[in-house]
């Protein structure tokens, strides 16, 4: 019985791809306040879109569409990064941190992965250059 609940409790605590995650990770940070300064810009590199293609395609689509070969597979669908309405409601500093802390950590879904070790603050922060790019959009 013991091992039944514990089983079920990693089977829906760790490896689901919970829609509705109610906790952040600790060092997750607060959505930036107004007016505050957002992340520092980082230039978009050809190096920057090949990274994209290679890390971020398979989910969010080769136009960032939304639409890449993985993404039927999950519960919740990755972002379409080419719409405006949507990403002019979240800030660059939002952006950096669901992709360094991942999904949950900006109340998203988990399957979105924490890219934290795999990329240093500046390709990250040219990672959300290269979004603004993709929705033609900024921050309100
Ligand atoms: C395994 C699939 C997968 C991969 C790979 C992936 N993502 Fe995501 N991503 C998602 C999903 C799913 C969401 C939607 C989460 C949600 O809406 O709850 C998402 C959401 C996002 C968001 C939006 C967060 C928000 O504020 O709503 C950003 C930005 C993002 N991804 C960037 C990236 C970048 C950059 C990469 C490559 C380094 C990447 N993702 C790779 C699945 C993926």
């Amino acid at each position: 019985m013991m091992a039944l609940s514990i089983v079920l409790m990693l089977m829906s605590g760790m490896w689901a791809c919970d829609p509705e995650p109610t906790s952040a990770p600790p060092g997750a940070s607060a959505p930036a306040e107004p007016g505050k300064p957002s992340v520092p810009a980082q230039p978009v590199t050809r190096q920057t879109r090949d990274t994209y293609q290679f890390y971020c395609a398979q989910c969010h689509g080769l136009k960032g569409k939304g639409d890449g070969i993985n993404a039927r597979f999950l519960t919740v669908p990755p972002r379409d990064h080419t719409k405006t309405d949507y990403l002019e409601t979240r800030s660059d500093a939002q952006l950096f941190d669901a992709i360094k802390l991942g999904g949950l950590a900006v109340g998203r879904a988990p399957c979105m992965p924490a890219w934290g070790h795999t990329f240093n603050d500046d390709t990250i922060r040219s990672l959300v250059r290269h979004i603004r790019e993709l929705c033609h959009c900024e921050a309100f």
